[in-house]
């Protein structure tokens, strides 16, 4: 038999030891699972995985379940416009840009602080450009949230995903700063809440625990009764973004409430 196998039996319990406790649940269980998947995004973030998918061809910044849910939402929403704060290598903006390519409408604006020269030339020159638009400036500087607005004009469904800056404040402003975009039933999708649970890794920071976007989102939904949580986008367990797709209510749900 090969020395590398690993055999798990339905009998089989796995042990997590730290600072001189331990726990120890069945591995099939629900509480296996969840610690399991846990435990897989803690590595993930150590090892810095999320940097290496790439989306017909640019890198994209997320897990690989992720992406899959946000093929899943936009698939389903058919959005006129996503906006994106953060666009990084634009591996994410030509994800969303492709599906909508796949539906026949549908144009993502991607706004980054610093869209280096590279970055830029390799969006440009994708065959999805002619579905991106991109603005240089910081997602919460009033002038970009401006020109942000006017672009998105009247269009009839609007998504809207933060993944920027991810300190409880920036998110907080985003947030406030977007919401009014997000079109009733479409999705204010908040990534990377799960800092909050990374702090402990050893490349993680102390200050994440107090300093995440989980907390902005957790305010944010005290304040705003016409956001929920939809937990269908993170049922793989293993996300980013815990609590971060935030469905806005359409008029009549927010009637019956
Ligand atoms: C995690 S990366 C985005 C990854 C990208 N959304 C993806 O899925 O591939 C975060 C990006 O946010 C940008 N950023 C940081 N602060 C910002 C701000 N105030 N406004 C806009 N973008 C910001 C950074 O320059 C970086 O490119």
């Amino acid at each position: 038999m090969d020395d590398r196998q690993i055999v798990a039996t339905r009998a089989s319990k796995i042990t997590l030891t730290c600072d001189g406790s331990s726990r120890t649940v069945e591995l099939y269980s629900q509480e296996g699972l969840e610690l399991t998947a846990s435990l897989m995004l803690k590595l993930a973030a150590e090892y810095r995985l999320m940097y290496k998918p790439t989306w017909l061809g640019l890198p994209i910044i997320q897990l690989p379940t992720d992406i899959v849910m946000m093929q899943e939402l936009i698939w389903k929403l058919r959005p006129d416009v996503i906006v994106e704060c953060g666009l990084a290598h634009g591996g994410a903006a030509v994800l969303y840009a492709s599906i909508c390519e796949l539906i026949g409408k549908g144009r993502v604006i991607g706004v980054d602080i610093e869209v280096r020269e590279h970055n830029r030339a390799a969006i440009e020159s994708h065959p999805m450009w002619k579905r991106i638009e991109i603005i240089e400036g910081s997602s919460i500087g009033p002038s970009t949230v401006a020109e942000i607005k006017a672009r998105v004009g009247n269009a009839q469904t609007v998504l809207v995903v933060l993944d920027s800056n991810h300190s409880r404040e920036h998110v907080s402003r985003e947030l406030s700063a977007y919401h009014e975009m997000v079109t009733p039933g479409s999705y204010l999708v908040t990534m990377d809440g799960a800092q909050a649970n990374l702090w402990d890794i050893p490349r993680g920071e102390r200050e994440w625990k107090d300093d995440n976007p989980l907390i902005a989102i957790h305010d944010f939904l005290r304040e705003h009764a016409e956001f929920q949580v939809d937990p269908h986008y993170t049922r793989m367990q293993v996300t980013s973004s815990p609590d971060g797709f935030l469905r806005r209510l359409t008029d009549e749900e927010v009637e019956r409430r």
